[in-house]
């Protein structure tokens, strides 16, 4: 490949790359790169592929230079459409309730307040290196969250979303019991050696009976039990446990061979305890390994991008919408703004803000806009993030990132996937339902106590403090997402036209409810209507 040709000044592609990324940073030289052609951005490999079309600059047609796009939200999808309508000169500007970008795409640190619903203010006292994503916290390789990451420069890590050393945890209800491992603590490794174990001796055995000759061949039957053998760990075609399950002694040097943990509980025993449906989790599409991390937080994703747009020349912040009217030739946004009442006038207006939020926010949009506002319901979801004196679950649990499932109100217990020999850690609360009506100090006491059932007295020793997020009390989300009752039905479908000159995007327009891909999926949609609009009404 010629690497002088096309650069600025003649100078080799290697040094003045150099020159740009030292200048730059990392998305300035990323752009440049791409410019040479020395790599192909993810935006023109879709291109390729027939899907989105990112703008570039001249694709405004003259007749529409100086079109102005209000845009409500800088989250994930306000930030979005502001990026791409700005790459083809589109003049963007965003108005965002909050003090910072990112919307859900939260990342909590020492020094951070929110005020919930009720009033009430948390302060984050974590120590200054440790922080916890109570929002969006992992995304996996096919997400176009990675793409932007590519493309922004936003350094990722491996977000350890499944480790055979955490923990599953069942406890009865009143209407469920798990058996004899009811209320026990068992590993990854154990449940799945049991169950795959237990179930490819069942199957061996239906086999062996000829319960399964009139629906295989003689050659398929030797075959299933050949990969029941080997998926189950069989001995015989029987399961009598085996060191997938780890060890009671270790293996060690000379004459220690180590003793296997066992015996394995009885196969009723693991049927009763129903660990095996908690494996469908990691089967997840959208849940499985490899999963990533921005290093740093979840934040540095939103931070990426307002930088890429021009920071506060493009954004407003603290600045809560209080009213969107369309007009005969565009929009008029009112919104507060160091203590008055302004507007915001624009040819096109996109709203990203959370219909649970928005459907309180006068409009003069049309009785079917505002009656698909009111479907969707906002769930019931939140994260504590507890910062811990010790990582005992690394030094005592060997347990180094990766997820404890229980059928408690903390569904899941998540080990950080950074800071690994630390002293201090933020272990992470996954709950839901109740937590959320609970004053701030009972939840704390209640995840404590839900964690001793997994850890131990341990949980409590080596509390340092918390800090959690009840998405539904968040006064700009009003939910943690949404949920269409009944499913995405007329409204869904009313929501993805154009209001006047009023478009809708975020997750919640999205097959991706609840991940980040969906904000990123649901501004490209908008960005393409639009200017495809705008281009046939300038042509
Ligand atoms: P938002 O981020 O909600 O942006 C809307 C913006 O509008 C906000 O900035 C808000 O402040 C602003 N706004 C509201 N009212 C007004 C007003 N009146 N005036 C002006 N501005 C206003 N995604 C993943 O990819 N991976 C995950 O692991 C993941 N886990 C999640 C876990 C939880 C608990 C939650 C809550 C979300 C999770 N998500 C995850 C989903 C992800 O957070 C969202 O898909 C994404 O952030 C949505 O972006 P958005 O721009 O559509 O909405
Ligand atoms: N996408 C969200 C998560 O992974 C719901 O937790």
């Amino acid at each position: 490949m010629d690497t002088t040709a096309g650069t600025p000044d003649g100078v080799s592609r290697r040094g003045f790359l150099t020159r740009v990324g030292a200048v730059g940073g990392a998305t300035a030289l990323y752009g440049t790169m791409e410019a040479l052609g020395l790599i192909a951005s993810p935006a023109h490999a879709a291109e390729e592929a027939g899907d989105f079309v990112p703008l570039r600059p001249g694709d405004l047609p003259a007749a529409a230079n100086g079109t102005k796009v209000a845009i409500l939200g800088a989250g994930t999808a306000g930030l979005t459409i502001a990026y791409e309508l700005g790459k083809a000169g589109y003049d963007c500007h965003v108005l965002e309730a909050r003090d910072r970008p990112g919307g859900r795409a939260k990342t909590i640190r020492r020094g951070d307040r929110l005020t919930d619903t009720d009033g009430v203010t948390q302060t984050c006292t974590f120590d200054d290196e440790h922080y916890y994503n109570p929002g969006p916290s992992r995304i996996p390789s096919h997400h176009l969250t990675i793409d932007y990451c590519r493309e922004l420069g936003v350094a990722i890590e491996p977000m350890v979303n499944a480790n055979a050393q955490g923990f599953y945890f069942h406890e009865n209800t009143p209407t469920v019991n798990y058996g004899p491992l009811a209320s026990t603590t068992v590993t990854h490794r154990q449940a799945k050696a049991d169950v795959y174990g237990y179930i490819s001796e069942l199957l061996v055995a239906a086999a062996d009976q000829g319960a399964l000759d009139t629906v295989l061949s003689a050659d398929d039957v030797d075959r299933l039990v050949e990969l029941a053998n080997s998926l189950g760990g069989l001995s015989g075609g029987r399961y009598a446990g085996n060191n997938r399950r780890g060890y009671s002694e270790p293996p060690g040097a000379g004459d220690q061979p180590g003793t296997i943990a066992g015996p394995p509980p009885s196969v009723s025993a693991i049927l009763q305890s129903q660990l095996g449906t908690r494996f469908a989790f990691e089967f997840g599409f959208d849940q499985a390994m490899m999963m990533w991390q921005p290093v740093g937080g979840m934040d540095r994703i939103s931070a990426a991008l307002a930088s890429a747009i021009g920071g506060r020349r493009r954004i407003t912040y603290d600045a809560p919408v209080t009213r969107i009217d369309n007009t005969a030739d565009g929009v008029r946004v009112t919104y507060r703004s160091n203590g008055r009442t302004r507007v915001l006038d624009a040819d096109f207006c996109v709203v990203t803000i959370p219909p649970m939020v928005l459907k309180a926010i006068p409009t003069n949009f049309s009785t079917g806009t505002k009656d698909a506002l009111a479907v969707p319901v906002g769930a019931n979801s939140g994260r504590m993030g507890i910062q811990f004196k010790r990582r005992f679950w690394e030094e005592d649990f060997d347990i180094y990132g990766g997820v404890t499932h229980t059928n408690l109100d903390v569904s899941g217990i998540y080990y950080p996937s950074t800071g690994y020999f630390s002293r201090k850690g933020v272990l992470v609360g996954y709950y839901s339902g109740s937590y959320t009506n609970l004053p701030v100090p009972e939840r704390e006491t209640r995840a404590l106590m839900q964690g001793a059932k997994i850890h131990g007295d341990v949980y409590h020793r080596e509390f340092d403090n918390s800090f959690s997020v009840a998405w539904p009390k968040e006064p700009y989300s009003l939910g943690a997402w949404v949920s269409w009752p009944g499913g995405r039905g007329a409204a869904y479908q009313h929501l993805l036209q154009a209001d006047g000159n009023t478009y809708f995007a975020g997750d919640h327009l999205s097959y991706y409810t609840a991940w980040q891909n969906g904000a990123f999926l649901s501004a490209r949609k908008v960005v393409s209507d639009l200017h495809a609009r705008v281009a046939a009404t300038a042509s």
